[in-house]
Formats: C-alpha cells, structure tokens, sequence
C-alpha cells in the first residue's frame, strides 16, 4: 500500500511519476483498478464456453419445441384441428368436423336466432331478447316454464312453431325446413 503524499488534510497533490507500487503489475481481465482473475472459480475462456454452450443450447430447445408442437404444423403458427375448433366453438362443446350438430352450429349462425339469443360457441350470437342458450340441453323445461322438454324433438317443435306450444310467446317462427331444425336441435342438445 502506498498513499498520495498530501499537502493539506483532504487535498491530493500530483502523483509522482512511477513512484506508485502498482506500476508495471500488468492490469488483464479485471474490470476495475484490480485484477482479481487470479480468484475466479472459473477462467474467462471457461465462462465464454458456457456462454456460447448455453445460448446453442437455447436456440437447440426452442426449434425442438416448435418442432415438437403439432400447432405448427402447417409450417407457421396456427393451431392443431382441435384448438382451432376450440376456437370456434368457444365457450361451447367441441364439435365433431361433419356432424349434424357442426352443421347446425353453422346453420343457427345464418338465422335471426343469433340476433336474440346469446349462444355460446356461435361468434356474434350475443343477442338479449331471449334467453341465453348456455345450458338449453339441460332443461326440462323453457319459454319460462310453458314448454316441458322430454326429448330433441320437443326443441326441434319448439324452434319450428314455437307459438304452436306457447300461444302468445314473442319468440317467432324463423321459417326453418325440418332439416335445418334437425341440425339445429343436434347443435343445441351439445349445450348442456
Ligand atoms: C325475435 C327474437 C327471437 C328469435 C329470432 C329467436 N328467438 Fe328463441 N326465444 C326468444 C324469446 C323471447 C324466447 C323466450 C320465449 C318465452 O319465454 O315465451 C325464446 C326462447 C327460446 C328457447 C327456449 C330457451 C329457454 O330456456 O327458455 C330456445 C331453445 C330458442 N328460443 C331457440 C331459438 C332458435 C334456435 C332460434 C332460431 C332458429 C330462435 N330461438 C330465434 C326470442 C327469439
């Protein structure tokens, strides 16, 4: 240890030149005025190896893991069949590709129904004139307790005709055929 010869307490005169201990100790690796290496655990072309290893090694799981997962199949971000049916049935059961109750999903969303009724899994059938359809499949009895429902076929009557079972109710017949009931009703019976 050396200290600067001062003049006054607290004022620092000019170093003399070379006269400091420190001269000539070759400063390599530290940061600061010391060099501490000589007590690294590990030597800087160690840490730079597992810096490099470790970003390999990143780079190695995130390809594995896009590679890994079948939502990317298609080459890009997307979705397996089943998420991007999830999608599209959201807050709904996911439905069969091809059955009648997909069919009637995609029916029920061409008609007035969504303009009145909240129906989950149906995109922009959020309508508040009726009930919300969340649950339908499970009732025994609708239109405020007027219709009792023992079977699909009571719901399909009752979305064909519904005054022909509750004379006086403001739920109108839309005009369905029998077959886009029946697909209708094979869509809702998945709402329980
Ligand atoms: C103009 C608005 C309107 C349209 C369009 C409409 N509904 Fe309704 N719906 C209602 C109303 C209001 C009720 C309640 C009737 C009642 O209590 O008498 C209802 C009741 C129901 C119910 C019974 C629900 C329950 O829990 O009580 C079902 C099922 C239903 N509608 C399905 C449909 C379907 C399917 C369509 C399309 C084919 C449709 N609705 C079209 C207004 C509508």
């Amino acid at each position: 240890m050396q200290s600067d010869p001062e003049t006054a307490p607290g004022a620092l005169a000019a170093r003399p030149a070379g006269a400091l201990a420190e001269t000539g100790v070759p400063l390599t690796g530290g940061a600061g005025l010391f060099d501490h290496s000589a007590h690294d655990a590990f030597s800087p072309s160690t840490v730079r190896l597992a810096g490099v290893a470790a970003l390999i090694l990143t780079v190695a799981v995130a390809a594995w893991l896009v590679g890994a997962n079948p939502a990317f199949e298609s080459g890009k971000a997307a979705g397996t069949a089943n998420q991007l049916g999830a999608v599209a049935a959201a807050g709904g059961a996911a439905l069969e590709p091809g059955s009648a109750a997909a069919e009637g999903a995609q029916i029920i969303a061409t008609k007035p129904c969504v303009g009145c009724h909240t129906i989950p899994g149906i995109p922009g059938a959020n309508g508040q004139v009726g009930p919300n359809l969340a649950g339908v499949a499970s009732r025994t009895k609708i239109a405020a307790g007027a219709v009792t429902i023992s079977s699909p076929d009571d719901l399909k009557k009752w979305i064909l005709n519904p005054a022909a079972l509750k004379p006086g109710t403001p739920m109108p017949n839309v005009g369905l055929t029998d077959d886009e009931a029946t697909k209708i009703v094979a869509f809702l019976e998945t709402l329980k």
